[in-house]
């Protein structure tokens, strides 16, 4: 039996000569441990035998019969050699295939668990892009002016403190000094009414989202989102099982109507300070009518502020937030624009009653920690740092937006719409509702060009409205022209097909 196993286990090492032998020999000592090809009391080749037969140092044998010996597999008496253990009583019981919801039968069996209902839709649906940098992404400012020399002296001031409690995991609620200097900057800002207690620190918009979603629906619940809205969060409540109606937008911003009226949901999330993508304003009697409706009805409003500080001409509005005397508005926002997405720090400002929930829903799901992030953060934005780099940002943004909408201009003179470029990061370029905008940006993407198609932001396609979504926050001027005339002939050719 011994010098069987030896010659099975020479051809073996042969075929996968990149492995160390130690591996390999384990590995395969394991595998047929496993299979039951070497069953309980097999006696295993003395060391020195094998060490012969595979022609490798006697000591990596003895080594690998050591580890399977640990690891239960095998067991050596002295005097008389290793033997294999009988593990049978260890491995799972071999349960019958369950039958699925759907695809059930032979091969759906065969292939194993499956994702879930859900996790199939998310799936299906997906809209994130592994580029995030360069012409023309959206949702991404200009993360190369970050100034990083003030934030590293800032940094390394805190780690020269060492303060051991902010290596650990973060006190609900998040970094207590951020979350005061964030209660008064949104006071001054954006006229959120808070105090600290209020404010609970996340890792951006996503996450307050998700917990918000968590504490507040039950899987099933309806949720109103704008149509179109930012498929991110979308697709969050997608894979929440959230039951997500798309409710359309016109020039004064989310407009529910007849039938949606007649169906409150749970929870609404609304842009009204700049409506993704299309970038409309809602209006006060707007914002009035749908905080009444949510005090009528028992929903909750969730106030997504991405991008509001960034407006060529004229103030920010107010928020929404500002606005409500019931206390049903969550507003939630983030550095994301400010500074850079990969900073991932944001907050959440949410009613007195919430404020308990939110933090220990945060604490006890996500285990937050970054408090060496917050704690520079905090300083950041109360030394004016932040405040400094938007005043910055603001007129290099304004002018490449110019820039882009030169291009367009020069281009297509008024053949084609822009939308939605009075604030923000992006604007959109509309286009005819025959044009294929999905096939416009695949295209655009090969020959480097990055755009958002318009339609793919729309939960109902037979309302999907055509054109491109183009960030130029990250776009310098001198590369803006020649960008745009790359994705204008990918557009042309399009548009001839259609
Ligand atoms: C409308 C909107 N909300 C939220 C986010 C994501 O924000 P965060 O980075 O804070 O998670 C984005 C990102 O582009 C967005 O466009």
């Amino acid at each position: 039996m011994s010098v069987a196993i030896g010659e099975w286990l020479q051809q073996w090492m042969q075929k996968r000569s990149g492995e160390p032998a130690y591996r390999q020999l384990y590995r395969l000592l394991r595998q047929a441990i496993l299979e039951g090809r070497l069953g309980p009391g097999a006696r295993l080749p003395s060391s020195r035998q094998l060490a012969a037969d595979l022609s490798v140092a006697r000591n990596t044998v003895l080594q690998v019969y050591e580890q399977l010996a640990v690891e239960g597999y095998v067991s050596a008496a002295t005097g008389r050699g290793t033997f294999v253990e009988d593990i049978s009583h260890d491995l799972p019981v071999r349960a019958r295939p369950v039958e699925h919801r759907q695809g059930a039968g032979p091969r759906a069996a065969a292939s194993g668990p499956r994702l879930s209902e859900r996790g199939r839709r998310l799936m299906s649906s997906l809209g994130y892009s592994d580029r995030q940098y360069g012409a023309f992404m959206a949702g991404v400012p200009d993360v190369s002016a970050f100034p990083a020399r003030q934030w590293m002296r800032i940094q390394n001031r805190h780690w020269r403190m060492m303060r051991p409690e902010l290596l650990s995991y973060a006190p609900s609620g998040g970094y207590p000094p951020l979350r005061q200097a964030l209660s008064e900057h949104l006071g001054a800002t954006r006229s959120v009414t808070s105090h600290a207690g209020q404010v609970v620190i996340t890792s951006g918009i996503h996450q307050a989202i998700d917990v918000a979603v968590r504490l507040l629906c039950d899987v099933g619940d309806r949720v109103w989102i704008e149509e179109p809205a930012y498929w991110g969060i979308r697709n969050l409540m997608v894979s929440q099982g959230l039951e997500v109606v798309g409710i359309p937008v016109d020039a004064q911003g989310i407009n529910p109507r007849g039938h949606d009226l007649l169906h409150p949901p749970r929870l609404i999330i609304v842009t009204p300070s700049h409506q993704y993508p299309l970038g409309m304003v809602m209006s006060l009697a707007r914002r009035r009518r749908l905080l009444e409706y949510a005090r009528q009805h028992g929903c909750w409003i969730l106030e997504d502020d991405y991008d509001s500080d960034f407006r060529y001409g004229g103030r920010p509005l107010p928020s929404l937030q500002g606005l409500d005397e019931a206390g049903l508005v969550i507003y939630a926002g983030s550095f994301s624009k400010m500074l850079f997405p990969g900073l991932r720090v944001g907050y959440v400002v949410v009613p007195e009653r919430l404020a308990g929930p939110f933090a220990s829903a945060v604490a006890e799901l996500f285990r937050e920690g970054q408090l060496i992030t917050q704690s520079v953060m905090a300083d950041f934005l109360r030394e004016g740092h932040v405040t400094s780099h938007m005043r910055k940002m603001r007129s290099r943004y304004a002018a490449r937006r110019a820039c882009l909408i030169e291009s367009v201009h020069a281009r297509y003179g008024t053949a084609l719409r822009i939308v939605g470029d009075k604030a923000g990061l992006h604007l959109v370029l509309a286009l005819p509702r025959t044009a294929d905008d999905v096939a416009i940006c695949r295209t655009a993407y090969q020959r480097g060009i990055m755009a958002r198609p318009l339609s793919s932001y729309y939960l109902l396609p037979e309302r999907a409205q055509k054109g491109l979504v183009l960030g130029y926050a990250g776009v310098p001027e001198a590369d803006i022209p020649n960008a745009f005339t790359v994705l204008a002939d990918v557009i042309d050719t399009e548009l001839r097909k259609s």
